[in-house]
């Protein structure tokens, strides 16, 4: 089943219809306003089996350089944002030893990882049999979890001290790599499994 995922816009422009990213899914759902705080409520989660199984495939051939959107991956909303070339060099010009959290929080990657941006975007993606693509395009993806690590919330777009995403329920900034810098947030958006099953189709999970 193919649905339409509504693109965030960037800077909170509204959105038109080459704004919309098509995205083959089962679960995705529209995603709407930056301050909703997502609802917890275990007792409403599927099974874990059923959420072993769950996976997203987001389209990123229309995606355009500092466009964002937001999908539904097992249950969560996460970002998916094609980075500028200037938000990839502010993200590796970064003191690693000076973050508040130094852990890259890749499931593609063990534990312990480095957060470098390279170990945070989708360089770290696998690459399925046969499928051929740049460099340039993986190093520029960045999917994250679109929950706050503090409580929860969905940071704005394009906000805060580092351009990037500001989480307005308690202030908490972070940067074009999804790493938190400052406020309350213990820990970096986590990056969740992902693979090129095409040159134009990421699969999450
Ligand atoms: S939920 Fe984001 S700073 Fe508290």
């Amino acid at each position: 089943m193919t649905e339409a995922v509504e693109n965030t816009g960037a800077h909170g422009q509204e959105p038109s219809r080459r704004d919309f990213i098509y995205i083959a899914t089962g679960g995705a759902l529209a995603v709407g306003g930056a301050f909703t705080i997502w609802p917890f409520i275990d007792q409403m989660n599927p099974a874990a089996d059923t959420l072993a199984l769950a996976s997203t495939e987001v389209n990123i051939a229309e995606l355009e350089e500092g466009q964002e959107i937001t999908v539904i991956y097992r249950e969560r909303p996460h970002f998916v944002r094609r980075r500028t070339a200037a938000e990839v060099e502010a993200a590796r010009d970064v003191n690693i030893a000076a973050l508040p959290d130094r852990d890259a929080r890749n499931f593609n990657l063990g534990d312990g990882a480095p957060a470098t941006d390279e170990n945070r975007s989708a360089m770290t993606a696998e690459i399925a049999e046969g499928v051929e693509i740049e460099d340039a395009l993986r190093a520029s993806l960045l999917v994250t979890s679109a929950n706050c690590t503090h409580l929860g919330c969905v940071p704005t777009e394009g906000a805060g001290d580092y351009g990037a995403w500001f989480c307005p329920c308690h202030g908490s900034h972070y940067d074009t790599s999804g790493r938190i810098r400052r406020g309350p947030a213990p820990e970096n958006l986590s990056v969740p499994v992902m693979t090129f099953t095409s040159a134009s189709v990421l699969r999450l999970g």
